[in-house]
């Protein structure tokens, strides 16, 4: 077997393991197929999908301290780097002589940083499959000052455990120099946060539905998209949005060597978001072992980046 064929096996393996869960669920990364990569770009330009453009305008309103804070550096690796906007945005602040953009799409990537290039010949780029759910090493760039930037508070995708141990993982990778540039979203009226994942264009809808496409394809699997609905609610109790794929009916879903039946109203899992205070997430990034962090916000509170130092 190639290794392109055996990691595809790892990754069927793993989606049936949680289809075939008491409570199923599928991981948030198989999101970002092609066109999961462009319904998501769309949903970062939606009125009620105020992220993006919060974090945007912190970047850009205190971009001196920033970039004060932080210092220039060797090396920018940007973690979910999509279409690349948002690190290159960096580049006259931090002037890297390297940028690498890692993601789980690599084709979305090279596409992105093929128009950069032209743009900085300067800066030696590199687009890398990446999955942070794996530990993170660069044995190529060790000594080399490294910032980590980690925006659009995706790291809320990630459980606190599992954020706790990737910033670990940074940490460690920084060896005592550079640190993490990372945005996240900030608990705020539940309405507000109710919109954001239920827009009335129905763009999250189609986001959340598209994963059961990509497993589709990947599995060989036949999911009719008639049959399921978008859910999206916040969970104050565990201070996140949760997202799931309700079945409309009974139904029977099946693949190559299996299957599953979902009652109706069967929920299969799709993403956790979680939002933070100030307070939590800079205490999540020091018991991490980052020695100092700095935040900015907007005026509203809706969301803070944080340079942590390593
Ligand atoms: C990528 N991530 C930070 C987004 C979020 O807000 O959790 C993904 C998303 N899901 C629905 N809308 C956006």
């Amino acid at each position: 077997m190639s290794q392109q064929q055996l990691s595809d096996q790892n990754l069927s393996n793993e989606i049936i393991e949680g289809l075939l869960q008491e409570k199923p669920s599928i991981s948030p990364k198989f999101f970002y197929d092609e066109i999961g990569s462009h319904l998501f770009e769309a949903i970062t330009f939606l009125e009620e999908y105020y992220p993006t453009r919060t974090e945007k305008q912190i970047i850009a309103q205190y971009s001196k301290e920033i970039s004060a804070t932080i210092g220039t550096c060797d090396v920018l690796l940007d973690l979910g780097a999509g279409n690349c906007q948002k690190g290159s945005a960096l580049f006259p602040a931090l002037k890297p002589k390297e940028y690498r953009a890692l993601d789980i799409s690599k084709e979305f990537l090279e596409k992105a940083i093929s128009g950069l290039q032209k743009e900085f010949p300067q800066i030696v780029m590199q687009a890398q499959t990446c999955d942070l759910q794996n530990e993170l090493t660069f044995p190529d760039l060790v000594g080399r000052k490294k910032i980590f930037f980690y925006p659009g508070s995706s790291i809320g995708n990630f459980d606190p455990s599992a954020a706790l141990k990737l910033f670990q993982n940074i940490v460690q990778v920084c060896a005592g120099d550079g640190g993490l540039l990372i945005g996240v979203d900030l608990i705020k009226d539940p309405e507000v946060l109710n919109h954001a994942y239920n827009d009335m264009l129905g763009i999250t809808a189609a986001f959340n539905k598209n994963i059961l496409l990509h497993l589709n394809r990947l599995l060989k699997a036949n999911f009719d998209l008639k049959y399921w609905e978008h859910s999206a609610v916040f969970n104050e109790q565990s201070a996140r949005i949760e997202m799931y794929l309700r079945s409309m009916r009974r139904q029977l879903v099946s693949w190559p060597g299996g299957e599953k039946h979902f009652e109706m109203n069967e929920l299969i899992h799709t993403e956790n978001s979680y939002k933070y205070t100030q307070a939590t997430f800079e205490d999540l990034l020091v018991s991490a072992g980052f020695k100092t962090v700095r935040s900015w916000t907007d005026p509203q509170s809706y969301f803070l980046v944080t340079y942590a130092a390593a």
